[in-house]
């Protein structure tokens, strides 16, 4: 009975959502848009702290990374040298009947009674010689699979069709009719999911722009730019957050797969190991699991790789997902993407995610950490005609102590990678003979194109997957026997919406109200503070917790009141703190609280 709990929880979610202010659906009063929300109020700040705490880990927190905000629409050519206006496209199929469409790789395998028809006719002697096929749940009647067939004969010009050559067969798990309808669908279509939009007045073919997919592309694309201007060196980062769009064909999962999201990337430029061999001899073996240390220079590509798995497992700790609600997917050789080397997914395990034949729960994408080789810069090089290369002056000093031997051998395997790539990008063999020996040349003289590791998160899937981590229910039962279950919403301080709520204990007493507004205003410049005075305390204190708010203050008699030991509980100038997650309470000095919630909010 466990799945039917799945969904049922992910109504819960859906639903606290909407009722508290977290998410909406977009465009709700004209019934939605599929595939597009909104935050409400609390999503909002929910948003905006996860945001923050990205670039404050990514960017601010370290010397080696900077960061980009880039137009959504560039120049179209970015999308060809990405690869995304040839193979960004998902195989769709069509329902013949309905017109729906669905992603082919996501069809339910069903089990049914499949009918089959090899044409049809009407009363005035036209004909369809169209072979058609339903499938139809066992036990249903076969009129329902019949009257599919008619509408699909009727679409085709036959008024009142006469169906013919009809014949029925047992079909299971098959994965060919539409899950709705029942109708055979077509044969997969790819499907380019990016969005086009005309730059001008003007629309034609000149004129075709794209919404960026990911926000990665213009990284790339400004990457001399970046590296003139921020005085960094290989190797170091550019960070981006912002808007992406991909026109999915099936948006599902509530948020999970949007058409419009976010993504935090970070696009992190190493040298190639030739490079790293040529300074520093060999190029260090880090263990296949576990935090690395300390960034060296002789890493190649597979320790960075790994310390950027490892670093972005500890933010996600950090902010409250733990290595329990986590998994991880090395991706097979047939799953990477044409541009990746390797590519480690992190996962969270989300109320909708699969169980296996074990009934383990492997988790869904929250993140892909990919090494995507020179491919990128390589390709805008080919595509711009601008160079993407850089100049290492360590290395070609290095390069002009090694011995014959070692030089031969790394210009050899420079020479054997950059050949690879060109010949797979499509170059003529003699031409790429000829730029692969410039290529090997070059690293000779201290010339590379940087390689990329790239951390690449979405936003919106981790707000989905901290509401669901932070939901929780507590049932309470009062004096008179009465039960009462309510949402407790365990956010870790550092992205709860509201850090902290300020309670005078009656909204009739000035007193009361003015100190706690003081308190308000005096810890409003460092965090989202929310002040109540409606309703009593027990009910303010469940409105906090529904919302996450992880501290609630109240300030009450005890506070005007003067010292009496050497406590802070009896002396003046106090207040009353909650902790929603274990509901203990404390008394704290109000000149104390600024420095305690900082503390724990950091
Ligand atoms: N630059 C690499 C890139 O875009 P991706 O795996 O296609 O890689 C990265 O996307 C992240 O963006 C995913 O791990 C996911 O968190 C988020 N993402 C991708 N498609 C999404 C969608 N349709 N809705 C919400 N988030 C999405």
């Amino acid at each position: 009975m466990a799945e039917p709990k799945t969904n049922e929880l992910m109504e819960k979610i859906v639903s606290l959502c909407k009722r508290r202010g977290f998410v909406f659906q977009s465009s709700e009063i004209y019934g939605g848009l599929n595939g597009f929300w909104d935050y409400g109020p609390l999503g909002a700040e929910l948003k905006r702290n996860v945001k923050e705490l990205w670039w404050n880990t990514m960017t601010r927190q370290r010397d080696d990374v900077v960061g980009l905000e880039a137009t959504i629409i560039m120049h179209p050519q970015i999308w060809r040298a990405s690869g995304h206006v040839e193979t960004f496209a998902d195989l769709m199929s069509e329902c013949p009947v309905t017109k729906k469409r669905v992603r082919s790789d996501q069809v339910e395998s069903q089990t049914g009674i499949a009918y089959f028809w090899t044409g049809a006719s009407d009363a005035e002697g036209k004909v369809c010689a169209e072979p058609f096929s339903v499938l139809i749940p066992i036990g249903k009647p076969p009129e329902s699979a019949r009257k599919v067939a008619a509408q699909f004969y009727e679409l085709r010009g036959i008024k009142s069709p006469v169906v013919q050559g009809e014949r029925s067969e047992k079909l299971e798990n098959t994965v060919l009719y539409h899950p709705e309808s029942g109708a055979r669908l077509s044969e997969p279509r790819p499907f380019n999911l990016m969005f086009k939009t005309y730059v001008g007045p003007v629309e034609s073919e000149d004129n075709v722009a794209y919404l960026r997919p990911e926000t990665a592309q213009a990284i790339f694309a400004q990457f001399k730019n970046v590296l003139e201007t921020s005085r960094q060196k290989v190797p170091f980062g550019i960070a981006q957050v912002g808007k992406a769009f991909r026109n999915e064909v099936t948006p599902r999962n509530f948020t999970f797969r949007s058409r419009e999201f976010e993504q935090m990337e970070l696009e992190f430029f190493i040298k190639p190991d030739e490079a790293v061999e040529a300074a520093h001899g060999s190029v260090a073996i880090v263990p296949s699991s576990g935090h690395p240390g300390q960034p060296q220079a002789n890493w190649g590509w597979q320790a960075w790789h790994q310390y950027w798995v490892e670093e972005r497992v500890k933010f996600y700790e950090g902010i409250g997902l733990s290595r329990e609600t986590l998994g991880f997917h090395i991706q097979t050789p047939e799953e990477l993407a044409h541009y990746a080397r390797a590519t480690t997914d992190i996962l969270f395990k989300f109320p909708f995610s699969k169980k296996d034949g074990q009934g383990n729960v492997a988790g869904d994408e929250l993140e892909g950490i990919a090494a995507r080789s020179d491919f990128d810069l390589s390709q805008h090089e080919r595509f711009s005609g601008k160079p993407m290369g850089v100049f290492d002056d360590e290395l070609r000093a290095a390069w002009a102590k090694l011995d014959d031997a070692k030089k031969q051998e790394l210009s050899q395997r420079y020479h054997a990678a950059r050949l690879k790539y060109l010949l797979k990008s499509g170059v003529e063999q003699a031409r790429a003979e000829k730029q692969a020996k410039e290529n090997a040349d070059g690293l000779a003289k201290g010339q590379y194109i940087p390689h990329v590791i790239e951390p690449s998160a979405g936003v919106d899937r981790l707000i989905l997957a901290l509401i669901s981590n932070a939901y929780s229910e507590v049932t309470e039962t009062d004096d008179k026997g009465k039960s009462e279950t309510r949402v407790v919403m365990k956010f870790h301080p550092r992205v709860a919406p509201i850090k902290v709520a300020i309670f005078p204990l009656l909204k009739n007493k000035p007193d009361l109200v003015n100190k706690a507004l003081a308190i308000r205003d005096l810890l409003r410049p460092n965090m989202n503070v929310f002040y109540d005075d409606g309703g009593s305390i027990g009910r303010r204190y469940a409105r906090q917790d529904e919302a996450g708010t992880p501290f609630c203050i109240t300030v009450d008699f005890e506070t005007f009141e003067g010292v009496k030991d050497g406590t802070a509980a009896g002396e003046k100038d106090t207040v009353t703190i909650r902790y929603r997650d274990d509901g203990r309470q404390e008394r704290l000095r109000i000149s104390e609280l600024l420095a305690l919630l900082m503390e724990k909010i950091r």
